[in-house]
């Protein structure tokens, strides 16, 4: 693949963004009087408002040409075909078998992957129909009233993100909790309430040795063994989520109370996988079978809308507009929705774990950004803390604002006021408030400059009809596919993730100093000196 920067649509753009960097959307929406609704696209149960965007039609076309010239299309059908895009580590990236129908064959070496993703589905189904009906029972007899998973990352937020969203579907019987954290304050107050025998642990991790997790599943064990008396009991406490079996059995779990995935599913794009038994074991496999519909719908979007119609392409270019040509750094993901509070951490790794890469596919150092920073809180909570930065500081944050026209939840006036402040918002960060229309509403002379909102900043709405098992499915295929774009744009590795490994690595080394009680290992003075305070204030040290 030719540099990026040697393509001519990326030239055109580059001259493109000269012509219109100073474009105020006040202007923009002056001169088109169609623009509000000429700039917004729909697919799989979602309508995209994108105009309150810095661009253009052209602007839109331009990078649409742009993703055709890097090979978008053909990318993606590779990925939907099971070729192996995940270059560094020989691999193929099929989360989209996770949520296809039984008619779909998608074969990887030959083999038709998707019957063993159904057969996984229905081995997780079963378990979950007899945890929810009471006849998965604990050690002493008792049916199970808490689910714990027990797992980071890939293993943690898509599952802990969904269970929040979908509560309104879920059993009330059956508490589900997560365990991520090392620090045994986690594991500690996740348990701190419970009795062990109606207590069952998910130990889901894709490759089994994530130290964090077998720490936990660890300690977890002990405490369930020491509540319960006897090492026969983990058998009916414990289930592991792997692509390992090996590992699983050496940890102690029966390979038969295992659910599969497979490497080709990478961690942050799992949820559809039997990583997401938690979120079944509370909504029911139905509910999680509408989410996998979800999902599916919007890979069929992603896969048959013209470019220029097509959702996550266009967000995901639009991202690539702000980052690349505008130079902006952050983008912000605001839902107006509370289950949606956990949507900005999972979106943070599902994006910066993908597209935070400094090299492209040949491995040579790129000489533009990828991956923007991605951040956000719940929106409404957001306004009455960081939003004055968004409104008045001197960065501009393109934000995404997600939000619902129904919520489960019937009280008289709550939507309503919720969605007007998800509009106004969005109208406020647009179209400001110029010292012009403070003057003419009384404000006085003095206070105008403190209170002018310049406006112009960029929002982009993503409303859905209600926050079902289907629209979270849909909604998390939009942004897996619009971090695809992003990466075969910059020509990335989108599937990988060695810049965790060295930490990893060092931490280990660091362990076993601290346990050992080595002061002076081989590090820089300040980590020296550290390891020496810590030591000492542990008395694990002479
Ligand atoms: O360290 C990063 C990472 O490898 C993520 O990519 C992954 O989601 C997470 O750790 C957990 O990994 P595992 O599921 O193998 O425990």
């Amino acid at each position: 693949m030719a540099a990026l920067s040697s393509h001519a649509e990326w030239r055109a753009l580059k001259e493109h963004f000269l012509a219109v960097k100073d474009l105020e959307l006040r202007d923009l929406f002056d001169a088109d009087p169609q623009r509000g609704t000429a700039l917004t696209a729909e697919g799989a149960g979602f309508y995209l408002d994108y105009s309150k965007n810095r661009v253009t039609r052209e602007t839109l076309s331009l990078l649409c040409d742009l993703a055709r010239a890097r090979g978008l299309l053909a990318r993606r059908d590779a990925m939907f075909q099971g070729a192996r895009i995940n270059v560094t580590e020989g691999r193929p990236v099929l989360h989209v078998a996770l949520r296809a129908p039984s008619t779909v064959a998608i074969k990887v070496d030959g083999h038709d992957v998707v019957p063993d993703v159904h057969a996984v589905l229905g081995q997780m189904s079963a378990f979950a129909d007899k945890v929810r009906q009471g006849t998965w029972t604990g050690y002493s007899g008792k049916r199970i009233r808490t689910v714990i998973n027990i797992g980071i990352g890939g293993s943690y937020l898509g599952p802990e993100m969904a269970v929040r969203a979908l509560r309104p579907f879920a059993d009330p019987a059956i508490a589900v909790r997560f365990v991520a954290n090392v620090d045994g304050e986690a594991l500690r107050a996740a348990t701190a309430d419970l009795d062990p025998a109606e207590t069952l642990f998910i130990v889901c991790s894709k490759t089994f040795t994530t130290e964090e997790t077998m720490t936990n599943a660890r300690s977890a064990r002990e405490w369930c063994v020491a509540g319960l008396g006897h090492d026969a009991a983990v058998a009916a406490h414990f289930v592991a989520v792997s692509t390992h079996t090996a590992e699983v059995a050496r940890f102690g779990i029966d390979p038969a109370h295992m659910f599969v995935f497979w490497d080709w599913v990478g961690g942050r794009y799992s949820l559809g996988s039997a990583v997401g038994l938690s979120l079944m074991i509370a909504i029911g496999p139905e509910r999680f079978r509408e989410m996998l519909a979800g999902f599916r719908d919007m890979d069929e979007h992603f896969m048959t809308a013209p470019l220029e119609r097509n959702l996550p392409v266009l967000m995901g270019m639009l991202a690539v507009w702000y980052n690349n040509f505008h130079g902006l750094e952050t983008q912000a993901v605001l839902p107006y929705a509370h289950g949606l509070a956990r949507l900005p951490a999972y979106l943070e790794q599902l994006q910066m774990e993908s597209n935070g890469k400094h090299v492209d596919l040949a491995g040579r150092p790129v000489t533009y950004q990828t991956g923007p920073i991605v951040w956000g809180e719940p929106g409404v909570d957001a306004q009455h803390s960081f939003y004055q930065l968004l409104h008045q500081g001197t960065k501009i944050v393109p934000c995404d604002l997600v939000g619902f026209c129904r919520s489960h939840a019937d009280l008289p006036g709550h939507q309503d006021f919720l969605m007007a402040n998800l509009l106004a918002q969005a109208e406020a960060l647009a179209f400001g408030r110029s010292a012009a229309q403070l003057a003419e509403e009384g404000v006085p002379a003095a206070q105008i400059p403190y209170r002018v909102c310049e406006g112009n900043r960029p929002t982009t709405i993503i409303l859905g009809e209600a926050l079902t098992p289907r629209a979270l499915g849909a909604l998390i295929a939009l942004y897996e596919h619009s971090v695809f774009t992003q990466g075969v744009v910059w020509g990335i590795d989108s599937f990988d993730q060695w810049g965790v490994e060295l930490g990893k690595v060092l931490a280990r080394r660091i362990m076993s100093e601290i346990q050992g009680g080595v002061r002076g290992g081989a590090h820089d003075s300040s980590t020296r000196a550290l390891i020496g305070r810590y030591l000492a204030h542990r008395g694990l040290s002479g």
